[in-house]
């Protein structure tokens, strides 16, 4: 077996072991990829300012995210259909981040509830909310949350209407999956896969199954996801859920300084500057690219984090440099988790850890929260 050393070791150790269509789910863009590939190729276009004989004992990658202690300004995204990378997918992540310290994000999308994250974690978790059409539900979701202790509530607001991915329409993937005879073909040789999978019970959408109105089953849950993502929300929709959440609020999916200003007025804790990973509109300019002008815009109003294509510990410091506090990753843990389960998350975050370690002192840097823009190359 091969070593380990970088995400996309762990990235082809997930194509091996997990069923194609899952796979491809998490890889995939939406049509042509351009945003997906843009969020990971203008990290590499910033250039590091290499610093020599300043003192680099005591390094520290400490911060806070919201004003909550993290190990690294790294949080788990949140990510929907996480159990089907790995069985029981969303417990395993949370409890991997706990240990390591820091955040865990559950998406409404996912295959364990709010509740079964709670049960086997001991501190807050973060919980994603998508607004369906059916309100009553998403006071159900924001109610569960509370009373599960979630710390922070993500709110997405780049999923009014589901972008088109191609290879998610090839593979016939459907929410919930549906299972043909291509697809049975694709898990029969993945047996690792499948053999987790007849250990867990956890295989329907437990949030929604049981929870919103009509869906009993998963098959009533495939009608009720088509037509729940809903065109109209708007800012007062926010006003309303930070009232009934009454806790910290993010807000992700900014990608626009006009928007980032409108997010700053609305009094919630934090905007992810995002692109839901070059899932939704694709064309759309890279996260790292727009970063700078949105921390310029609203940076001294409200704590601006970023995901998006984020692949190593170098990809962090570069965000951190230009201005975000904290970030996210989404595949990277996911492939973790599909090459390797619990470890795979573990060893995904602790590759990343020493990345960010190993290039924050190579710039002259002891702690995390002293990186700025000065840790950046600029041409004369
Ligand atoms: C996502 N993302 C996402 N976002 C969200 O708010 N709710 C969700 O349910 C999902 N689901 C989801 C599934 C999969 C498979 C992926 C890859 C992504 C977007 C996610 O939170 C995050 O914005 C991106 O994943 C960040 O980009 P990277 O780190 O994957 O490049």
């Amino acid at each position: 077996m091969t070593t380990i050393n970088e995400i996309a070791d762990l990235k082809e150790r997930a194509r091996r072991r997990v069923p194609k269509m899952f796979f491809d789910y998490a890889d995939s863009g939406a049509w042509t990829e351009s945003t997906y590939r843009a969020n990971e190729e203008d990290f590499r276009k910033i250039k590091l300012r290499q610093r020599v004989l300043v003192d680099m004992t005591d390094r520290s990658l400490e911060t806070t995210m919201i004003g909550q202690k993290v190990a690294m300004p790294v949080a788990l995204a949140p990510t929907g259909l996480t159990g089907m990378q790995h069985a029981d997918g969303e417990m395993l992540a949370a409890q991997a981040a706990e240990e390591f310290g820091v955040p865990f994000t559950l998406s409404t999308m996912s295959i364990c509830s709010i509740e079964d994250i709670a049960s086997v974690t001991k501190k807050p978790f973060w919980f994603q909310l998508y607004v369906m059409r059916d309100r009553d539900f998403v006071i159900n979701l924001i109610d569960r949350a509370k009373a599960a202790g979630c710390s922070a509530l993500v709110l997405t607001l780049d999923l009014q209407i589901l972008g088109q991915r191609h290879k998610d329409i090839r593979n016939g993937l459907s929410a919930p999956p549906k299972f043909t005879p291509k697809h049975i073909w694709q898990m029969a040789t993945r047996p690792g896969w499948c053999l987790g999978m007849l250990g867990t019970q956890r295989r329907t959408f437990r949030n929604i199954v049981g929870h919103a109105k009509g869906v009993g089953d998963l098959s009533s849950l495939s009608v009720w996801t088509a037509e729940q993502f809903d065109p109209r929300l708007n800012w007062s929709d926010v006003e309303w859920i930070k009232q009934r959440w009454g806790g910290p609020l993010i807000l992700k999916g900014i990608l626009d300084v006009e928007d980032a200003k409108m997010a700053a007025r609305s009094g919630a804790d934090a905007i992810i500057v995002s692109n839901h990973g070059g899932r939704q509109l694709d064309g759309a300019p890279s996260s790292i690219s727009v970063l700078p002008r949105i921390v310029d815009a609203v940076g001294d109003r409200i704590e601006v984090h970023m995901d998006g294509g984020i692949r190593s510990g170098q990809d962090v410091l570069k965000a951190l440099a230009l201005g975000a506090k904290g970030t996210y990753i989404g595949r990277p843990f996911l492939y973790g988790l599909g090459a390797m389960g619990k470890a795979g998350v573990t060893l995904a975050l602790e590759i990343i850890r020493k990345e960010l370690d190993t290039t924050m002192a190579l710039c002259g840097k002891r702690r995390a929260v002293d990186i700025g823009r000065d840790v950046l190359y600029r041409e004369e």
